[in-house]
């Protein structure tokens, strides 16, 4: 039997997630379906960094999509707390960038420059400042401070997100979707292997995979970009805020881990194996950022696929040659981030409410964007 909702999310990752909790607040009646069980994917194998003002390398609309989004995260992971019991363990720690070389220093001036004149709090520590906040960090320039970027953890955030989509949605974990098919004006056929639904609207969140389910007119090329990522335990002096340098960053969590991070390889496709070396890699920037976290315990390392994309920002939104058909895609480094007003923009896509102008940027139908993401 073929059942009817009225919007169907493909993916449990946390956009799908956190898409599918709104538009069920809504009073739609949501179907998410997940391949896999929900937050198995990129969402729970993130960072958490809320990275809004170090991801990104210039001012315009993805920086302002990025600062709203941050804006939202205390409200939200309050929300989910009350409404689940799953604490995400938002740390409100900031950031530092440290510079090892007079380059890195001036680098990252620039960067403060263009944040503070668009009104973020931004400031340039010295290498006496830096030790006297983190005296575990090596000799070094000194850092940009971000003080209101701030992490998450990633897997209780997926588990408060699993929690609030089966309270409030259908949840059918273990299927894979195969076709989404236009039926008539009045909505959409989603296939999976063993059955099929009927929905007025469709929102494609399948992360890495979510090319297959796009018709072949999107504009854009999603793509898997593998991340390698550690977790080690200190056995004392630890790190406040979260350290980052030349791609590398260790983030403190409040369960006192530290993950460490990542590498990016766009060559390695769907592959999951954990290599040796990208541990090495991991280990060596410890040992060069904070070198006395050498003697620290080794927990665990993992790997997740980032939903990267031929275009630096995400795609959202409805595709207007197949209207009831919304994306939410392509959100690569900063999904986590991102989560909060992605689930708004697509309440509103859903809806058929007018985007404010900042939004329209990463709508399907846009021109390409070369730059944005950092560094
Ligand atoms: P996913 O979490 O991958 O979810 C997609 C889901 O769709 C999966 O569960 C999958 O099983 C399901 N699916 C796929 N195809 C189908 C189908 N046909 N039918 C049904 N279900 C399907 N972001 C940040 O903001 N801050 C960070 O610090 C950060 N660090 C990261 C570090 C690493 C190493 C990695 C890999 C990512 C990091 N990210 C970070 C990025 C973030 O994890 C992603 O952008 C985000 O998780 C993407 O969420 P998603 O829901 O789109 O994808
Ligand atoms: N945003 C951190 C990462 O993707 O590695």
């Amino acid at each position: 039997m073929t059942e009817s909702f009225d919007v169907v999310v493909i993916g449990g990752g946390v956009i799908g997630m956190t898409g599918a909790w709104r538009l069920a607040q809504t009073g739609r009646r949501v179907l998410l379906l997940e391949r896999d069980r929900t937050g198995a994917e990129a969402s729970s194998a993130a960072a958490g960094m809320l990275g809004a003002q170090l991801e990104v390398s210039e001012p315009g609309p993805f920086y302002q999509l990025c600062l709203e989004s941050r804006s939202l995260y205390q409200a939200f992971v309050d929300e989910l707390l009350e409404y689940t019991g799953v604490d995400a363990q938002l740390n409100h720690n900031g950031i530092y960038q440290i510079a090892f070389t007079q380059d890195e220093v001036h680098a990252l001036h620039r960067r403060m420059e263009w944040q503070i004149r668009g009104g973020a709090r931004a400031e340039f520590l010295s290498s006496t400042e830096v030790t006297n906040e983190e005296p575990i960090v090596a000799e070094n320039y000194g850092a940009l401070h971000l003080p209101d970027d701030s992490n998450i953890n990633a897997p209780l955030l997926t588990r408060a997100l699993s929690i609030a989509v089966t309270q409030t949605c259908t949840v059918v974990e273990g299927v894979e979707v195969t076709a989404v098919q236009r039926q008539s004006a009045a909505g959409y056929v989603i296939s999976t292997q063993s059955q099929t639904y009927v929905a007025g609207a469709v929102v494609v969140a399948a992360g890495a995979w979510a090319q297959r389910l796009l018709p072949s007119s999107f504009p854009g090329k999603i793509q898997p970009v593998k991340g390698q990522l550690l977790a080690i335990r200190p056995r004392q002096a630890t790190l406040k805020h979260t350290i980052f340098n030349d791609h590398a960053y260790l983030v403190p969590k409040r369960d006192g881990t530290i993950v460490v991070g990542a590498t990016e390889d766009r060559g390695a496709g769907y592959n999951r194996d954990v290599t040796v070396d990208a541990i090495q890699y991991l280990l060596a920037s410890v040992k060069r950022i904070a070198p006395r976290l050498c003697d620290a315990v080794f927990e665990r390392s993992w790997i997740g696929l980032r939903p990267g994309s031929s275009d630096p920002h995400p795609w959202i939104g409805q595709l207007a040659a197949s209207p009831g058909l919304h994306v939410a895609v392509g959100h690569f480094r900063n999904g986590i981030l991102l989560a909060p007003v992605t689930a708004n923009m697509l309440v509103d896509s859903v809806e058929g409410r007018p985007w404010p102008t900042h939004w329209q940027a990463f709508q399907p139908e846009r021109p390409s964007v070369e730059s944005g993401v950092t560094r």
